[in-house]
């Protein structure tokens, strides 16, 4: 029979605040503020996108070098380069509004206010699906460590910004944590509608000609499918003790990696780094997950999610 012929498949997902057509997000800071995605790919197949973390004004991010290639990923210290929230609203929102796809906004801080700040700005101009909290960037002022990194931290941010809107909003955890599911709980209590996780996992690389660190911030964080078991894990971890949604982020370059992440407990993937190996992963995901429902006899995607047999 040709999949023509056969039932459609239903690759919905509801997140209960937000239902995506298909589970398959492009992830923050790998997929700019979208648009440079459009010579490669329709963006309305897409489940939807995280833009590039925006704080209140634009940064600049760490100086070069900032990117090094590792055995299967890539350790970047772009430290949170962005245009700020009014550049973003007035020239990039508009042409973004749009698209047919759930726009996502990476929200940054200095500190909870600053939190606060951005959400309220944003919370003035229609298009926003939803905004991604990221307390996983090490340039919080937190005695010099990210909010993500300790249950009462995560709680006063997503507290502070749960006040400031009424949109939805979804935590993103940091992985380089001993106890991932303490902070998700707090994040959980706080009053987030969703997880993601995992951001980047701290990481270096050393030139043994020169002895100096690559990245001039010595330090920057792992990605790609070098992280994906320890962050398949930590969703899986997370997602039996949360009741609410968690979105999983971390290596996924194919179907069968998004396919670990939702028997695991994922509602929703988002791939980060393979959209640098090619810029059609996420579609390319996208057609794969639905070949396997129809080679599965699987009507509605959704059905697969943590179904996984534990012995
Ligand atoms: C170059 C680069 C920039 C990133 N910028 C952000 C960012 O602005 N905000 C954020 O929450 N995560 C950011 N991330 C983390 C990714 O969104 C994602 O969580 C991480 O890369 C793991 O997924 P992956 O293995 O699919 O890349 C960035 C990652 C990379 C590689």
């Amino acid at each position: 029979m040709s999949p023509q012929s056969r039932d459609p498949v239903d690759l919905s997902v509801d997140l209960g605040f937000l239902k995506l057509k298909n589970p398959v997000l492009a992830a923050s800071g790998t997929f700019g503020y979208g648009k440079e995605f459009t010579p490669f790919l329709d963006l309305d197949r897409l489940g939807g996108f995280v833009v590039k973390g925006l704080y209140t004004s634009p940064r600049a991010g760490n100086p070069p070098p900032r990117l090094v290639e590792t055995a299967g990923g890539l350790i970047n210290a772009i430290g949170l380069q962005g245009v700020g929230v009014e550049r973003f609203a007035h020239e990039i929102l508009p042409g973004l509004r749009k698209h047919k796809t759930a726009l996502i906004v990476n929200v940054c801080g200095d500190d909870e206010q600053e939190y606060a700040s951005v959400v309220k700005y944003l919370d003035g101009h229609e298009g926003i699906a939803a905004y991604e909290i990221n307390i996983s960037c090490p340039n919080v002022k937190r005695g010099g460590s990210c909010p993500a990194l300790k249950p009462e931290d995560t709680r006063t941010i997503v507290e502070t910004v749960r006040k400031a809107t009424s949109r939805p909003i979804i935590t993103k955890l940091s992985p380089n944590v001993t106890d991932i599911v303490s902070i998700a709980l707090s994040a959980q209590e706080a009053g987030s509608d969703a997880l993601a996780l995992v951001n980047t996992f701290l990481a270096m690389a050393v030139d043994p000609e020169t002895r100096k660190p690559k990245l001039s911030n010595v330090f920057g964080g792992l990605s790609g499918p070098a992280i994906k078991p320890i962050a398949l894990r930590m969703v899986f971890q997370v997602a039996r003790e949360v009741s609410i949604p968690v979105v999983g982020i971390g290596g996924i370059v194919s179907v069968e990696d998004a396919l670990e992440y939702l028997i695991v407990g994922a509602h929703a993937v988002q791939v980060g780094t393979g959209n640098f190996i090619d810029p059609e992963t996420t579609l390319k995901i996208i057609d794969g997950l639905e070949k396997h429902c129809l080679d599965h006899s699987i009507s509605r995607l959704d059905s697969i999610i943590g179904t996984v047999e534990i012995p």
